[in-house]
């Protein structure tokens, strides 16, 4: 989609062991900067991800007057301003490849007193912002997008309402942003959802003090809270991790370990997917940090059978689902994934993207505007294309290991914007992997 040069070339050969950490939870770091920034006094994060996408989010910060500190590649401080300090930036702001970050800053620029512009990448300029820019506007706001996408404008100076939101689809994102908002608004604001989607800014919105009331799918707060800086302590991203953790799945003896892997209920779908599909997936060590629940995840090789997916996991695994269209190819049998049309949504358009490399891979696969069947068997080396995202990627080089012949995986320069060190991670686990051509070095 962004036509990067950047490849990777997957050499056939599945004997994938050994333990891994995996880099911080991308959701969980965008959300620490931007209630860092808006908090009283200093925000301290540690297991931050450097990935591109949050450092759009960083930059973004800094933009409007935030100082945020890099003590390392993974700790950063961010100096809150208070909710009412962010500064007007000087030019639009550019989010990359970042829905995550374009959506919950509608929310958070909604109720700022100076106007904001905010763009992105090819990828993220094709994607849906009516979803937010909708209920914000019930709110009070002034938005704007450009035939329902980025650029889009957010005018300062609205007076929020506070109201009850039913969302139409499960998004995070949409909740968020909703909430976020709902700081500035007058009277509560409450979002209701139709599924179980993650729930990191409710946890971290208590964390930083804001009375965020949950009950059931209902999640509500009032308008004009003060936030208290905090620390804040990343746990390693499932999404990540689901990428070695597959690896471990289809090699053809050992394990593969992750730790210190998050395991917040609302984002562990794919262990439960991974089970199903008879994978020996154990979790230990289980500890909690800051709020969120973290373990050891392992994945021993396991002889896996294809299924139906139940569509009420989409939402709990809705990053995960690249990786999982890979593990049913290698099934034996017929895997079935339904409701799960969110995903034509995403950085590509991750249902027809899957299909056409996996056929491109001789691989039987049926589509539907919901999902796909998927006939698990052999898997032919060839060529496939990532379209600028970076799971689809990922997913496809753990899929190569179990390919009959070489696979190149096209246009992959954005693998470093959630996993940068995927390619020395798998390596170390014995993929063997090249990246060639880089431009960004993920
Ligand atoms: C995210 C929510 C999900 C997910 C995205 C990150 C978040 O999107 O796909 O990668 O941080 O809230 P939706 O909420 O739009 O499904």
């Amino acid at each position: 989609m962004n036509g990067g040069t950047a490849k990777f070339i997957v050499e056939p050969g599945n004997a994938l062991n050994g333990t891994v950490t995996v880099p911080g939870d991308k959701s969980i770091s965008h959300r620490s900067l931007m209630l860092g920034a808006v908090a009283e006094g200093q925000t301290h994060v540690k297991g931050f991800l450097p990935g591109e996408d949050c450092l759009a989010t960083l930059a973004a910060m800094r933009a409007m007057g935030v100082s945020v500190e890099r003590i390392s590649e993974t700790e950063v401080i961010i100096n809150g301003v208070g909710m009412r300090g962010l500064k007007a930036p000087a030019d639009v702001i550019d989010l990359g490849n970042s829905g995550t970050a374009m959506r919950l800053m509608m929310g958070l620029m909604a109720g700022q007193a100076f106007d904001v512009e905010m763009t992105g990448d090819s990828s993220l300029r094709s994607r849906p912002m009516e979803r937010v820019a909708k209920p914000l506007r019930e709110m009070g706001a002034a938005v704007t997008t450009t035939d329902g996408k980025p650029p889009v404008n957010v005018e300062g100076g609205a007076q929020l309402c506070g109201m009850e939101y039913a969302m139409p689809m499960a998004s995070a994102q949409v909740k968020s942003a909703v909430l976020l908002a709902g700081l500035y608004a007058e009277g509560e604001t409450a979002v209701i959802e139709p599924a179980v989607t993650r729930d990191h800014t409710e946890r971290m919105l208590q964390g930083f003090g804001v009375a965020v009331k949950v009950d059931g799918a209902r999640s509500s707060l009032q308008g004009g809270a003060t936030l208290k800086g905090m620390a804040i302590d990343v746990p390693a991203d499932i999404s990540s991790a689901t990428f070695p953790l597959a690896a471990g799945c289809v090699s053809a003896s050992g394990a593969v370990s992750v730790v210190h892997a998050g395991i917040n209920p609302t984002r562990t779908g794919i262990i439960d997917i991974l089970r199903l599909m008879g994978c020996d997936l154990t979790v230990s060590d289980e500890s909690e940090v800051g709020g969120e629940p973290v373990a050891t995840l392992t994945a021993a090789a396991s002889k896996l059978k294809g299924c139906d997916i139940p569509p009420e996991l989409v939402p709990l695994a809705i990053d995960e689902f690249p990786m999982v269209f890979a593990l049913a190819a290698l099934a034996e049998g017929e895997t079935r994934i339904t409701g799960a049309e969110e995903l034509r949504a995403k950085e590509s358009d991750r249902i027809s993207a899957m299909v056409d490399g996996l056929k491109n891979l001789g691989v039987q696969v049926e589509e539907f505007e919901d999902g796909a069947v998927i006939h698990g068997g052999e898997v032919a080396g060839g060529t496939v294309d990532s379209l600028g995202d970076h799971r689809i990627a990922m997913a496809f080089a753990v899929l190569a290991s179990n390919a009959t012949g070489p696979v190149e995986i096209l246009d992959v320069d954005n693998v470093a914007t959630s996993f940068p060190g995927f390619v020395d991670c798998m390596t170390s686990l014995g993929l063997k992997i090249r990246l060639d051509n880089a431009e960004k070095g993920s």
